[in-house]
C-alpha cells in the first residue's frame, strides 16, 4: 500500500453561487483529508465544477451572459468561496478544461471497445434540475418533476446508451466483497436494493447540443453531463494511468447523487477495465428552519455571511456537532448561536482563555503529573480517533468536550487561580496546559484555525513549557 490519501467532494453545478448545503459536504470532505494529513498521509483532495450541463447554459442565458464568460465568473466565486472558508484542497477541477475532455475521450473509447456503448432512439422526459431522465411514473399528477416542480423536457432522439444492465451481477458481487463500500450502512441497503430489482440501461448522449464534450467521432452526440462529470475523479489524478495506481479512497456526495456514483460509476469503471473506488460516503440533506433550501423560497444562505460573522471554525463546528453524519438535519442560525456560545465562546474559548492567562502569570508551568489527566487525555484521544474514524464526527467532538468539561471542572474545583503555593499551581497549571494542548491537538482537523492559535500559545523553550495568552478564540454573539 502507498501511503496516498484520495478523496473527493462532488464537482458543484454553476448555476449558481454554493449555499450552506455545498459547504457541508466540502466541510466534511476538508475534515477527513486533514485528519489524514494529519497521520502523515500525502493527502489529494479534489474539488471542483460540473460546468458540461444543460443548466449552465440556461443560466448564462437568463442573466444574457456568455456562456464562458459565465462559467468563467461563476468557477471563480466556487473556487474563492472554499479559498475563505479555508479548506485544504490540493486540486479544483472545472470539466471545460481541456485536460478533462481528453480524459473523457479516452474514457469513453474504453467503454466502447468493451461493447457497453450502443446507440438507439431514446423518448423520455428530460428533468433540467436533475440532469436526468425521469420515468412516467415519478412524475406528479400533473406531469412536474416532485423535486423541482418544473415540466421536464419531452426528448426523442437518437442516443447512445451505456449497458448498465449487464453489471448488475457483477456489482452486487462488488457490494457483497466490500461491505464498506457505501457508508452510512443503511444507504448502503437501499443502493443494494436498488440494483437487486434490476438495471436498465442508461441514456450516455444528447443530439445536437452545442454544449458540452462531442462524442468523440461523432460530433452530432455530446456526451451526458453525468458520464462527463464522474469522470472528473480520474482526471484530478492525471489521467487513467494515475488513477490505476491509485483510484480514490472516499467520494463524499450527498444523498440525492448516491446512485450515480454507487451503481453507475462503480459500472462504468468495470466497463473501461479500471479499478473502483474505495467508498462512497453520503450524507443527509438539511433544511433551513423546517424547509428545503431553494431559490424560489428564498431560504439560500450564503456560508460565508456566516462565517463573517461567526469565523470558519464555528460553522465547521456547527454542521459537524450538530448533525450525525449520514442523517437528515436542519440549519438555523438560532440553534448556530446558542451552540456558539454555548460551546464555543463559554466552552472552549473561555476555558483556553482562562488556562493561558493564568498560565502566563508563570516562569514555566510543571510537566503532566496528574494519572487522572493522563486517563482523561487517553480517552479522549481514543474516542476522537474512532468515532473520526467511523464519520461519527459529532461523537468525536462530543468526546473532545467532555475533555474541556473535565479540565474546567477541576479548575473550579481546585480554585486553581487563587492557589498561594508557588509550586501547586505550577504543578496545577502544567496538568490544564498538558490536558488544552492535547484538545488543541485532536481539535486540528476539525477546527484548524483555533487548534493553531491554541498550539502557538504554548511553547517548549529550554525544557520547560511556558505558555501566553490569546485573544478571545470566540467572542460572545448576540442576536
Ligand atoms: N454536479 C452534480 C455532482 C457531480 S459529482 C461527479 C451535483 N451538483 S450539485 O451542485 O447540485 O450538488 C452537489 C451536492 O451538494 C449534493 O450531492 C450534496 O452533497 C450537496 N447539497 C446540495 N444541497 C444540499 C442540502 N440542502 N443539504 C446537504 N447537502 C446538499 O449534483
Amino acid at each position: 500500500m502507498d501511503n496516498k490519501f484520495y478523496i473527493t467532494t462532488p464537482i458543484y453545478y454553476v448555476n449558481d453561487k454554493p449555499h450552506i448545503g455545498h459547504a457541508y459536504s466540502s466541510i466534511v470532505a476538508d475534515v477527513l483529508a486533514r485528519w489524514r494529513f494529519g497521520q502523515g498521509e500525502d493527502v489529494v483532495f479534489s474539488m471542483g465544477v460540473d460546468e458540461n450541463a444543460q443548466k449552465t447554459v440556461d443560466a448564462a442565458a437568463k442573466r444574457g451572459e456568455e456562456i464562458r464568460a459565465y462559467t468563467d465568473r461563476m468557477a471563480e466565486i466556487w473556487q474563492s468561496t472554499w479559498e475563505k472558508l479555508g479548506l485544504s484542497y490540493t486540486d479544483f477541477i472545472r470539466t471545460t478544461e481541456e485536460r478533462h475532455a481528453a480524459v473523457v475521450v479516452d474514457f469513453w473509447r474504453r467503454l466502447e471497445a468493451a461493447g457497453d456503448l450502443y446507440k438507439e432512439k431514446y423518448e423520455g422526459w428530460y428533468c433540467r434540475g436533475h440532469e436526468a431522465f425521469l420515468n412516467e411514473d415519478e412524475l406528479t399528477p400533473d406531469g412536474l418533476c416532485p423535486e423541482h416542480k418544473t415540466k421536464p423536457d419531452w426528448v426523442s432522439e437518437e442516443n447512445y446508451y451505456f449497458a448498465l444492465s449487464k453489471y448488475q451481477q457483477p456489482l452486487l458481487d462488488f457490494y457483497a466483497a466490500h461491505e464498506d463500500f457505501v457508508a452510512p450502512a443503511n444507504r448502503f441497503n437501499e443502493v443494494k436494493s436498488f440494483v437487486e430489482r434490476g438495471l436498465e440501461d442508461v441514456s450516455f448522449s444528447r443530439e445536437k447540443k452545442a454544449w458540452g464534450i462531442p462524442v468523440p467521432d461523432d460530433p452530432e452526440q455530446v456526451i451526458y453531463v453525468w458520464a462527463d462529470a464522474l469522470v472528473n475523479y480520474i482526471t484530478v489524478v492525471g489521467g487513467i494511468e494515475g488513477w490505476e495506481q491509485h483510484p480514490a479512497d472516499i467520494h463524499v456526495v450527498g444523498k440525492d447523487i448516491l446512485r450515480f456514483h454507487a451503481v453507475i460509476w462503480p459500472a462504468m469503471l468495470m466497463s473501461a477495465g479500471l479499478p473502483l473506488p474505495g467508498q462512497a460516503l453520503a450524507s443527509g440533506f438539511f433544511t433551513i428552519d423546517g424547509v428545503k433550501i431553494s431559490k424560489t423560497i428564498g431560504n439560500v444562505i450564503d456560508p460565508l455571511d456566516l462565517t463573517a460573522r461567526y469565523g470558519n471554525d464555528a460553522l465547521r463546528y456547527f454542521l459537524l456537532r450538530e448533525i450525525p453524519f449520514g442523517e437528515d438535519g436542519d440549519f438555523s442560525e438560532a440553534k448556530m448561536r446558542d451552540r456558539y456560545n454555548a460551546d464555543l465562546a463559554n466552552g472552549l474559548g473561555n476555558f483556553a482563555a482562562r488556562v493561558l492567562a493564568l498560565a502566563e502569570k508563570e516562569e514555566s508551568v510543571a510537566e503532566l503529573s496528574d494519572p487522572a489527566f493522563q486517563l482523561e487525555m487517553d480517552r479522549m484521544r481514543q474516542l476522537a480517533f474512532l468515532r473520526t474514524k467511523e464519520f461519527k464526527f459529532n461523537e468525536a467532538l462530543a468526546a473532545i468536550w467532555a475533555a474541556i468539561s473535565f479540565g474546567d471542572r477541576y479548575m473550579n474545583n481546585e480554585a486553581v487561580w487563587a492557589i498561594q503555593d508557588g509550586e501547586d499551581r505550577r504543578e496545577n497549571l502544567g496538568n490544564l496546559i498538558a490536558l488544552l494542548g492535547a484538545v488543541a491537538e485532536v481539535l486540528l482537523p476539525y477546527l484548524p484555525d483555533s487548534s493553531r492559535k491554541i498550539s502557538a500559545a504554548i511553547r517548549r523553550e529550554d525544557g520547560a513549557t511556558r505558555a501566553s495568552r490569546i485573544e478571545p478564540l470566540f467572542p460572545r454573539v448576540t442576536a
